[in-house]
């Protein structure tokens, strides 16, 4: 993935230079990878081409590369750190900040657009489209403006779902999903890949919340005790640890049953559904 972002990422000698050295360094050289890794994965159960993959999984880290770009802003989290390095906004300044999660965005739908990450154009347009609304207002952007105007406030347990499944299952599900259009799949498998995601995808932010109360900054490469230390509603502050770390677990599980029928070419999904909830950082 690394190889492949550097390649479409545009070369910082490139003009404006200061902004393509900011977007490379938001994007290359940290973070853990997850969704391209559910892209791949999900894409060895429909039979796809690594070549297709590596486009889609693309598309995906960019729009997470920059939805951290933005997180981390002083008018949304305020972080100093991200995957072990001053954020963009400390290491450039505040209106590169803004532009590269403008451009990172923008370099994703490009790609989708100009490499054909499917066999024909009716299914690489509903890519364009999954990714969208993923990224977009009914999907992270949104999960996002419910996070910030959910600050102080005790949210419920459904009111908390909701925001976690829109700010960052909706790209873990999208990531999944995108993957498996690379290549083939029946509907019955689509659905049951698509459960497996909704679930990993809610666990994966379960657990971010369980981490930012437990682990260390030095671990996490993002500072730590942020959740509680802004106020924000998160399943530890609702649940406690306990639960919120047993809610992730029943939530891996779930995700493992959808892909029961599978056999071994589910093996790498599996693993990631393991991997998003006994991480440590
Ligand atoms: C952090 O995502 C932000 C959330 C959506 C919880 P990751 O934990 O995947 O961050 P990186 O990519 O590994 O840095
Ligand atoms: C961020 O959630 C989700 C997105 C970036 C869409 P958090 O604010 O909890 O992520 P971290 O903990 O800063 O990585
Ligand atoms: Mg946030
Ligand atoms: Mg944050
Ligand atoms: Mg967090």
């Amino acid at each position: 993935m690394e190889t492949v972002l550097a390649r479409v990422l545009p070369a910082a000698e490139i003009v404006p230079q200061h902004l393509h050295a900011a977007m490379r360094y938001a994007a290359l050289g940290g973070g853990k990878r997850v969704r391209p890794l559910l892209v791949f994965a999900a894409g060895e159960i429909a039979g796809a081409h690594a070549d297709r993959l590596e486009i889609a999984a693309a598309a995906v880290e960019l729009i997470h590369a920059y939805s951290l770009v933005h997180d981390d802003l002083p008018c949304m989290d305020d972080d100093v750190l991200r995957r072990g390095k001053p954020t963009v906004h400390v290491a450039f300044d505040e209106a590169t900040a803004l532009l590269v999660g403008d451009s990172l965005q923008s370099l994703a739908f490009q790609l989708l657009a100009q490499d054909p990450p499917a066999q024909d154009a009716h299914k690489q347009l509903e890519m364009l489209t999954l990714l969208a609304v993923a990224a977009g207002s009914r999907g992270m952007a949104g999960g996002q403006a419910i996070d910030l105007d959910s600050v102080g406030r005790a949210l419920t347990l459904p009111e908390l779902e909701l925001m976690h499944i829109h700010k960052t299952g909706a790209l873990i599900r999208v990531a999944v999903m995108l993957g498996a259009l690379c290549g083939e799949l029946s509907e019955p498998e689509r659905a049951k890949l698509d459960h497996f995601a909704k679930c990993i995808g809610l666990a994966f932010q379960v657990v971010d919340d369980v981490l930012d109360a437990e682990a260390s900054t030095a671990t996490l490469g993002k500072t730590a005790g942020k959740d509680a230390e802004q106020n924000k509603p998160t399943y530890v502050s609702v649940l406690g640890v306990t639960q919120a770390k047993a809610l992730a677990d029943s939530l891996r599980q779930d995700g493992l049953d959808a892909l029961a029928g599978f056999g071994p070419t589910a093996q790498r999904l599996r693993e990631l559904a393991d991997f998003i909830v006994l991480r440590p950082f």
